[in-house]
């Protein structure tokens, strides 16, 4: 298998358990400490108060959703749920509909029937101005990155800051570089996205989705076709940013130790179907013959 060079990963990498602002500069620090928290209180509090006596309503779910290109029907009334704080991994082989549905929430595609619901509202008859109302609370790290092509890395950063509007200069630059030093990619403000590797390209994608304070972020694949410790890197981060910041999270892999490590549910699509639904621990002690052989699959193609 081709595998790309990882020219500027750090030596260290940071420990699950490590604060998020570890390795920020202390010249930034104080500023990027206030954003980070600011960010950690609003889902804090948006978790609070979804709780309805006792049941917390789901963040995002689909409830038998249907999507189909011509004759084929990827997804054949799909259900799953994520609540708030919560992360779902969604498993399954290539071309089963993963990517599908991360646009679907995202409302980059419509469901041919079925509900949405996002940030807790129904998105089916949402108009493109509305969606982008959700997308400031949900945003989507794509597997290239889906960068700015011909604006710097920094200025890709700086564009959820610029679009706030309250913010001054100094400020955002100090919040760009406390973020890019963040996700592992100091220093880094002055090059282009095509001077990077696929996974920086990630890096900076997940610093650009913070840089909007977002309630969840939607990983496709992150740590897929990376050099081994760009994938280390980029999962220590996703479990700090579960931890640290309450995000709710959909994560779309193949690394069951991945999965193991940072899911509260799993969902597993196989065949337009939601083959399965439920922890990871249900999942572990499935006798489902088909994600029996997905799973035990999965363990030779990584071994622990
Ligand atoms: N915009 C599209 N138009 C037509 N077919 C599509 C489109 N997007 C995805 N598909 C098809 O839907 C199926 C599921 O794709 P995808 O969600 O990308 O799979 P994966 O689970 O690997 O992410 C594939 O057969 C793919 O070819
Ligand atoms: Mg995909």
């Amino acid at each position: 298998m081709m595998r790309e060079r990882e020219p500027d990963v750090p030596e260290q990498i940071p420990g699950e358990d490590s604060p998020l602002t570890a390795d920020v500069s202390p010249e930034v620090a104080d500023v990027v400490e206030e954003f980070m928290t600011e960010a950690a209180e609003q889902n804090e509090a948006a978790k609070e108060s979804a709780v309805v006596p006792g049941k917390p309503l789901p963040y995002i779910s689909f409830e038998k959703v249907s999507k189909s290109f011509g004759d084929a029907h990827v997804l054949q009334q799909v259900s799953f749920c994520v609540l708030p704080g919560e992360t779902l991994c969604i498993l399954g082989r290539s071309g089963v509909g993963k990517s599908v549905s991360l646009q679907i929430l995202m409302g980059f595609l419509k469901a041919d029937s079925g509900k949405v619901r996002v940030a807790g509202e129904d998105i089916c008859g949402f108009t493109e101005r509305e969606m982008q109302g959700i997308r400031r609370k949900v945003t989507m790290v794509f597997q290239n990155g889906a960068l700015f092509d011909s604006i710097t890395v920094g200025e890709n950063v700086a564009f959820p800051l610029r679009e706030r509007g309250d913010l001054g200069e100094e400020q955002i630059s100090q919040v760009v570089k406390g973020l890019l030093e963040m996700v592992g990619v100091a220093g880094m403000e002055d090059l282009l996205p095509s001077d990077l590797s696929t996974g920086m390209k990630r890096s900076v994608a997940i610093a650009r989705a913070l840089a909007s304070q977002p309630e969840a972020i939607l990983y496709d694949e992150p740590t897929t076709m990376v050099d081994p410790l760009m994938g280390q890197l980029l999962g220590n981060l996703i479990e700090r940013l579960k931890r640290q910041l309450h995000l709710t999270s959909i994560v779309v892999t193949h690394d069951m130790r991945f999965a193991k490590k940072l899911a509260d549910r799993v969902v597993f699509l196989h065949e337009g179907k939601a083959q399965f639904f439920g922890t990871i621990e249900e999942m572990e002690r499935t006798n489902d013959p088909v994600l029996r052989e997905f799973l035990a699959l999965d363990e030779l193609v990584l071994p622990v």
